[in-house]
C-alpha cells in the first residue's frame, strides 16, 4: 500500500524529509524542519493571495470549482433554491441540519425578534451624507454596533454567539433598508414581524404610505437571490471575518469587516460593476468592441471569472432563470440582451475558453436587482445581508476550532538590510539615487 507521506529531498544538504498527507494537504510547518544549519529558520511555504493554502478546516459549505458543485453542508444549491427559504437555509448554514418545524418557528422568532435597532443607530444613519454608498454606510453601522452589545465580546460564551447571530442576521435587513432610505431622502420605516424575512425588508425599503404588501414574485425571487449568496466557503470576506474574529474581537467588529472586503469591485462590489459596465456597452452591437477591451486587458469582463469555478458557477444558471420570472412582473430590464450576448460570444472565444472564465453569481444579479428598482450602489448590500449567516457560520466554526490561533502570517522581507541613520545634511538628493521613493505611494 503505498504510503500516505511526501518524501522531500533537500539538494542543499542531500537531507531527506518523510512529510504525510492528509486530506489532500501537507502541513507547510512541516517545511520548517528542512535546514541548512540548527541555527536556520527552515523553509517558509510562500503564497501570494493564498490561493494554494488551506487556512481552515471547514464542514459548513462544499465547492467543485472543475464541476460547479456548491453544497451548503452537504445540500445542493439548486436543492435549497428550489424548496427552502432563507431563513431555513440560514438556520442549516449556522447549526449544520435543516430544522424541523418547532425549531424553524422558534429560530423565525427568534431572528424576527431582533430586527429592531437602538434609536440611536437610526440617529446616527442619519449622519450619513445624502450621497453615502451604503455599503459604507451599512459597515459603519455594523461596527458600531459593537457599542450596543458589549456582551459580544464574550465570543467563547456558546449563549452570547447565539444572540449575536440573530441579532445581525435580524438587523441587516432594518439597516441596510435604513441606509437606503436615507440616501433617497426619506423617512425610514420600521420593522413589520407580520412579514416574511425578505418581505419585511422590502416593506422597510418600499413602503411609501398607507399599507403595503410585497408582490409574491419578488419575494420569492429575494429569498432565492439570499439563498445562494447565504455562503461560499473561504471567499475573501469569509477570510476577513475569520482573520479578525480570530483576535477574539466581537463579531460586529469582525462581520464589518466582511462587509468591508465584499465592498471591493473584485468580490461582491462586482454585481455593481457589471450593470455599469452594461450600460457603457450600450447596446449589443457595441458587445464586440467591448469583448476586444477585455481581451486586451484594457478592460474585465466584470461578473465573469472565479478563483475556484473553472465551469459555470451554479448559482448564476439559477439567477438567468429567475431573472425571467422577475421580468414578468417588473417588465424586460433591455440590459438582459447586452449580457446574453457577452455570455454567448465570451463562451465561444479562446481568451475566455482557454482561462476558463465563466459567468460567476455577480453577472445577472444586477440586472435583476435594477429591474426590482434598486439602485446600483445597493447591490452590494444585497450580498450582505444574506453573506451574513455565513460569515457567522464560518466565525463560530473559528472559535471554536481547536486548532485555530490568531492569524498572523509571515512574509519573505525583500528590502533594505540594516542602515545608519544619517543626518540630513549629509543625504543624497533623490536625483543622486535611484528614486526609489516614486515606488512608494
Ligand atoms: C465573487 O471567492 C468567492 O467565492 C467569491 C464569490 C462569493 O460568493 O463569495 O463567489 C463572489 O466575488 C465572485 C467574483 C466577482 N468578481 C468579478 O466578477 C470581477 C471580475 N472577475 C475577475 O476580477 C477575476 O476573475 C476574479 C477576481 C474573480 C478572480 O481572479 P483570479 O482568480 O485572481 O484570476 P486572475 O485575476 O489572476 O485572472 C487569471 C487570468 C488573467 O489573464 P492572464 O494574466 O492570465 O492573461 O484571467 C484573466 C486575467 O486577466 N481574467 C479576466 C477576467 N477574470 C480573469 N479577463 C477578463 N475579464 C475577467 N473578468
Amino acid at each position: 500500500m503505498a504510503k500516505e507521506t511526501l518524501t522531500i529531498k533537500d539538494n542543499r544538504t542531500g537531507k531527506t524529509y518523510e512529510v504525510p498527507i492528509q486530506d489532500g494537504s501537507i502541513r507547510t510547518a512541516e517545511l520548517r524542519k528542512i535546514k541548512v544549519s540548527d541555527d536556520d529558520f527552515g523553509l517558509l511555504g510562500y503564497d501570494p493571495a493564498l490561493m494554494n493554502t488551506a487556512s481552515c478546516k471547514s464542514k459548513v459549505t462544499y465547492i467543485d470549482g472543475d464541476n460547479g458543485i456548491l453544497r451548503y453542508r452537504g445540500y445542493d444549491i439548486a436543492d435549497l433554491a428550489d424548496n427552502s427559504n432563507y431563513l431555513e437555509t440560514a438556520y442549516l448554514i449556522v447549526k449544520g441540519e435543516l430544522p424541523d418545524s418547532q425549531r424553524l418557528k422558534a429560530w423565525t422568532h427568534n431572528i424576527k425578534m431582533h430586527t429592531m435597532v437602538h434609536e440611536n443607530i437610526r440617529k446616527f444613519m442619519d449622519g450619513f451624507r445624502y450621497d453615502a454608498h451604503p455599503m459604507g454606510m451599512i459597515m459603519g453601522t455594523v461596527a458600531a454596533m459593537s457599542t450596543f452589545y458589549p456582551d459580544a465580546k464574550d465570543v467563547e460564551d456558546l449563549q452570547s454567539r447565539r444572540l449575536q447571530t440573530r441579532r445581525l442576521i435580524g438587523k441587516l435587513p432594518t439597516i441596510s433598508a435604513f441606509a437606503y432610505r436615507q440616501m433617497r431622502g426619506l423617512p425610514f420605516v420600521y420593522p413589520d414581524n407580520e412579514l416574511s424575512y425578505t418581505g419585511n425588508f422590502l416593506q422597510m425599503l418600499f413602503k411609501i404610505a398607507g399599507n403595503y404588501t410585497p408582490d409574491p414574485v419578488i419575494e420569492r425571487a429575494l429569498e432565492v437571490l439570499f439563498i445562494l449568496h447565504a455562503d461560499h466557503e473561504q471567499n475573501c470576506s469569509a477570510n476577513a471575518v475569520r482573520a479578525v474574529g480570530s483576535s477574539l474581537v466581537d463579531p460586529y467588529s469582525a462581520v464589518a469587516s466582511g462587509i468591508g472586503a465584499l465592498y471591493g469591485p473584485r468580490h461582491g462590489g462586482a454585481n455593481e460593476a457589471v450593470v455599469q459596465m452594461l450600460t457603457k456597452i450600450g447596446s449589443v452591437k457595441n458587445v464586440a468592441k467591448a469583448i476586444k477591451s477585455f481581451k486586451s486587458g484594457e478592460d474585465r469582463l466584470m461578473g465573469f471569472g472565479h478563483r475556484i469555478y473553472k465551469a459555470y458557477d451554479p448559482r448564476g444558471k439559477i439567477i438567468k432563470k429567475l431573472a425571467d420570472e422577475v421580468f414578468e412582473v417588473t417588465g424586460k430590464n433591455k440590459l438582459i440582451d447586452i449580457a446574453l450576448e457577452l455570455e454567448r460570444i465570451a463562451l465561444q472565444d479562446e481568451y475566455f475558453v482557454e482561462r476558463r472564465l465563466y459567468p460567476n453569481v455577480d453577472f445577472y444579479t444586477g440586472i435583476i436587482y435594477q429591474a426590482i428598482g434598486f439602485p446600483t450602489t445597493m447591490f452590494p448590500v444585497l450580498f450582505a445581508i444574506p453573506r451574513t449567516s455565513g460569515w457567522l457560520a464560518q466565525w463560530s466554526e473559528m472559535v471554536r476550532d481547536p486548532e485555530q490561533k490568531i492569524t498572523r502570517p509571515r512574509q519573505l522581507y525583500i528590502g533594505e538590510d540594516l542602515r545608519e541613520y544619517a543626518p540630513i545634511k549629509g543625504r543624497p538628493k533623490p536625483s543622486d539615487r535611484e528614486d526609489k521613493v516614486a515606488e512608494v505611494i
